[in-house]
């Protein structure tokens, strides 16, 4: 018999971890959603770990040139939006091997009526879901052991996450109790603010999407001052005036969605921007909002291409985000090996 390593302390660091794939394109959505709330929790007392998750991107086809154009591109996007590489480490998912290998482990932990409820995986396989990859199945395991592999205890994420967060919890639970440990913490997902879910610009029900074959339903990080303000000055409305308490937003998803874009922008709650804008018509509060987005996104995105012109800069700073980080996860994979039953030297 094994010995069971002493993992009875309960107290686990604060630590922040959080991913995004380098899949093509970053959104409003993502920057509100996730990278804007990253930059934050890095100013507070947590840790804070910050992953491109190209073994992610994968589950769907990736040309492999795009890929690393792709994870470059996400990398400057972090940077350039305030995440710094000295309060945080920045990696990317394949060069920390540990986020694979404990991947596998709970690929045996998870159950497949677990996975077959995921409503990202329905989405994203569609209709022909026996033509998905395996790896697309398995991804919610994988991004359990993300989060796992640092004892991460918060994770800040968009609203579309929830459930492959409540996920990551069953897995950590079913693991300590099979190997009765309490060794891997019960995760505490961030979804906050006002944009945790930021919807197409013309359809007030689906989501901002890099994915959407319109590219007038999304802003895009890279989008030009006068393209910004082009798709907002056409976004789907109504014809109503602005209210000015939240409450008469409710059956209004389109005008919603815009105010939640200016509240989270300008760090104001909802009601707050209904104080400034109730009784105003689109025509004054569309200009607005576009004059802010533009304020806001257009140093971001000039920085993104300045930082992709140094290539070498980035891979640099993601080789020494990789060292950091397996400080972290090398130590946490052994000793779950060891939980396990794995000899190793
Ligand atoms: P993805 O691009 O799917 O890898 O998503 C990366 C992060 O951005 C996740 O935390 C998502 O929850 C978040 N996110 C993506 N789209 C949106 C959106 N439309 N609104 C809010 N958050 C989003
Ligand atoms: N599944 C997330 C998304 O599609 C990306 C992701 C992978 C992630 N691993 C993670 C997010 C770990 C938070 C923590 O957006």
């Amino acid at each position: 018999m094994s010995e069971t390593p002493n993992t009875t302390s309960t107290v686990f660091t604060p630590r922040v971890f959080s991913g995004i794939q380098p899949s093509g394109g970053l959104t409003l959505g993502n920057y509100l959603g996730a990278i804007k709330r990253f930059v934050s929790m890095q100013e507070a007392a947590f840790e804070t770990i910050y992953c491109m998750v190209d073994l992610h991107a994968i589950t769907v086809w990736q040309d492999p040139k795009e890929l690393v154009h792709n994870t470059r591109e996400l990398a400057a996007g972090f940077i350039a939006s305030g995440i710094s590489p000295e309060k945080s480490i920045l990696i990317n998912q394949s060069q920390v091997p540990e986020h694979a290998q404990l991947g596998w482990i709970f690929n045996c932990v998870a159950r497949m009526g677990w996975m077959q409820r995921m409503t990202q995986f329905k989405d994203k396989a569609g209709k022909n879901a026996q033509n998905a990859s395996l790896g697309l199945f398995g991804y919610p395991a994988l991004m359990a052991a993300d989060i796992l592999v640092y004892h991460a205890t918060h994770v800040p994420v968009g609203e579309d996450q929830k459930q492959h967060l409540e996920l990551t919890r069953d897995i950590a639970a079913k693991f300590n109790h099979d190997y009765e440990t309490n060794f891997f913490p019960m995760t505490e997902p961030v979804i906050e603010g006002a944009a945790t879910r930021v919807m197409s610009l013309r359809d007030g029900s689906k989501k901002m999407s890099k994915s959407d074959p319109s590219d007038a339903s999304r802003i895009n990080m890279t989008d030009t001052a006068d393209t910004i303000a082009k798709k907002i000055r056409k976004a789907k409305t109504d014809p109503d005036g602005l209210p000015s308490e939240a409450k008469g937003l409710e059956l209004r998803p389109e005008a919603r969605n815009l105010i939640n874009i200016y509240a989270a922008l300008s760090d104001q709650s909802v009601n707050q921007v209904l104080t400034e804008y109730g009784g105003a018509q689109f025509g004054t509060f569309k200009p607005a909002l576009a004059d802010l987005a533009v304020a806001k996104l257009s140093p971001i995105s000039d920085e993104m291409a300045r930082l992709m012109n140094e290539p070498a800069e980035i891979d640099k700073i993601l080789a020494r985000g990789a060292q950091q980080a397996r400080e972290i996860t090398v130590p946490i994979l052994k000793k779950a090996y060891d939980i396990v039953g794995m000899i190793r030297a």
